[in-house]
């Protein structure tokens, strides 16, 4: 049944996603309005990426090792995935690079020796142990799905911020990439599914630095209850789950950590009421861990499960393994170099990477004035769709409105390569391209 459902979901959009090419549309960029981050996680929280259109194009990458830069279609879950049904240079409801298309069916999470698979194994362990044939196990399920499937379902406002073009890759009008796993609750909770682990890639516009990267990977867990299950208990349904999730995931959080101190913060996320994020101690702070809570009723009533309750959490993969294995950059999850992949082996979890080069980074700043399209995560995708993964951090570092109410943006660029030192002249024809690219594709003026 597993793969029907994989493959008959990837089948529908790829037809849908044709279909939908043809149609015209308003331009996005003036429709929605942007943002510089984004929630579908809890306003504040920039941890779980925590949860943040307009030119389709970007060229290949430079020196960006592991894309592949000259595929024209990927595979995921044996289902191909051809570039036209993802990246539309001439559509403007369509807002996704090239760069982007290179990551779909890498699936880093399905590699047993990365860090990110020895964490996806690790979670799995605690919940075979614990939970003993009790959760369906879900790591290839097509990443893309419909704008329904990502937000609607899942009871996200017609006008959250992560529904813009700014902050999520949309396909066309109607389809996205997924940005969070929690877009597949409702179509496994209608597969009668009632307790399940989703684990996948997602995307997200988003700005640059050593913890953000518009690709990364979540895990979802989602666990339905009866009534029979929480009647003699004293409790109702609501204070059930969420007795039984909090149990459960402090559980999670020792099996990875340790004996560490924990903290329960009341959040807010769109499909559970009362939400939570779970924090641990470690290493002299408070690190979010996850966001959870218990799911909407709404949710459930609609997916067939009118009457019971249920709990969800939602973890990123990257910025968990990025503590537990001391990986200081979340670009080198993407790296094939050997001094990086050998570091790694199944079953090690925490295994403390030990860093093969020093290389410094490079700084180059560039200032323009913006326009009123103007937003940061147009800015890096451009960046990012010539330097790829040779830059490290883009930063706004000055900002001024002249008497005229021009705005001016100063951002200082960082380059540098985490397996190799770049030449003065390789980094000054970058910056050239980026700058060219900028004022073309963002329309800016220079100063
Ligand atoms: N989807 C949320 C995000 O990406 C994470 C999340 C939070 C998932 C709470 C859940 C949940 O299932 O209950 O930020």
């Amino acid at each position: 049944m597993r793969p029907l459902i994989r493959t008959a979901r990837c089948w529908l959009l790829r037809a849908r996603v044709r279909a939908m090419a043809t149609l015209p549309m308003a331009s996005p960029a003036a429709a929605i309005p942007s943002s510089a981050t984004r929630p579908v996680a809890s306003p504040s929280s920039r941890s779980h990426r925590p949860l943040t259109r307009f030119f389709s194009v970007a060229p290949a990458p430079v020196g960006a090792k592991g894309l592949r830069a000259a595929a024209s279609a990927v595979e995921v879950g044996g289902v191909k995935i051809a570039r036209e049904d993802v990246v539309k240079e001439d559509d403007p409801t369509n807002n996704v690079p090239d760069t982007i298309f290179a990551k779909i069916g890498l699936q880093l999470h399905r590699r047993e020796n990365h860090p990110l698979g020895i964490l996806k194994n690790t979670i799995y362990d605690y919940f075979d142990k614990n939970f003993t044939g009790q959760f369906d196990k879900f790591d290839d399920l097509c990443p893309l799905v419909s704008v329904k499937q990502n937000f609607d379902d899942v009871l996200v406002p017609s006008d959250h911020v992560s529904r813009s073009y700014n902050d999520t890759y949309y396909v066309d009008d109607q389809t996205v990439l997924r940005c969070h796993t929690s877009a597949h609750q409702a179509e496994l909770l209608r597969d009668g599914r009632t307790h399940f682990l989703v684990t996948g890639d997602v995307y997200r516009r988003d700005s640059i630095d050593s913890t953000h990267y518009p690709v990364f990977h979540q895990m979802e867990g989602f666990r339905v209850f009866s009534p029979d299950e929480w009647s003699g208990s004293g409790l109702d349904g609501t204070a059930y789950a969420a007795a039984e999730l909090k149990k459960t995931l402090e559980g999670l959080a020792r099996h990875l950590f340790g004996a560490v101190e924990m903290r329960w913060v009341d959040t807010y996320f769109p499909f559970t009421n009362p939400s939570f994020e779970l924090e641990i101690y470690f290493q002299d702070d408070w690190l979010e861990v996850l966001g959870c809570g218990v799911t909407e009723q709404e949710i459930l009533k609609r997916n067939g499960r009118r009457d019971h309750v249920a709990w969800a959490f939602g973890l990123g993969l990257e910025r968990l393994a990025m503590v537990l294995f001391d990986i200081p950059d979340i670009r080198l999850f993407w790296s094939n170099d050997k001094r990086f992949t050998s570091q790694f082996s199944e079953g090690k979890l925490g295994v403390k990477f030990k860093p093969f080069s020093k290389f410094p980074p490079c700084y180059k700043d560039m200032s323009f004035w913006i326009n009123g399209a103007f937003t940061e995560n147009n800015l890096c995708e451009v960046v990012r769709g010539i330097a790829g993964d040779l830059v490290e951090e883009v930063k706004l570092i000055d900002n001024f409105t002249n008497k005229k109410g021009m705005t001016s943006h100063c951002y200082r660029i960082a380059y540098r390569s985490m397996e190799r030192s770049l030449t003065d002249e390789e980094i000054n024809n970058l910056q050239l391209n980026v700058r060219e690219a900028v004022k073309d594709k963002l329309k800016v003026e220079l100063r």
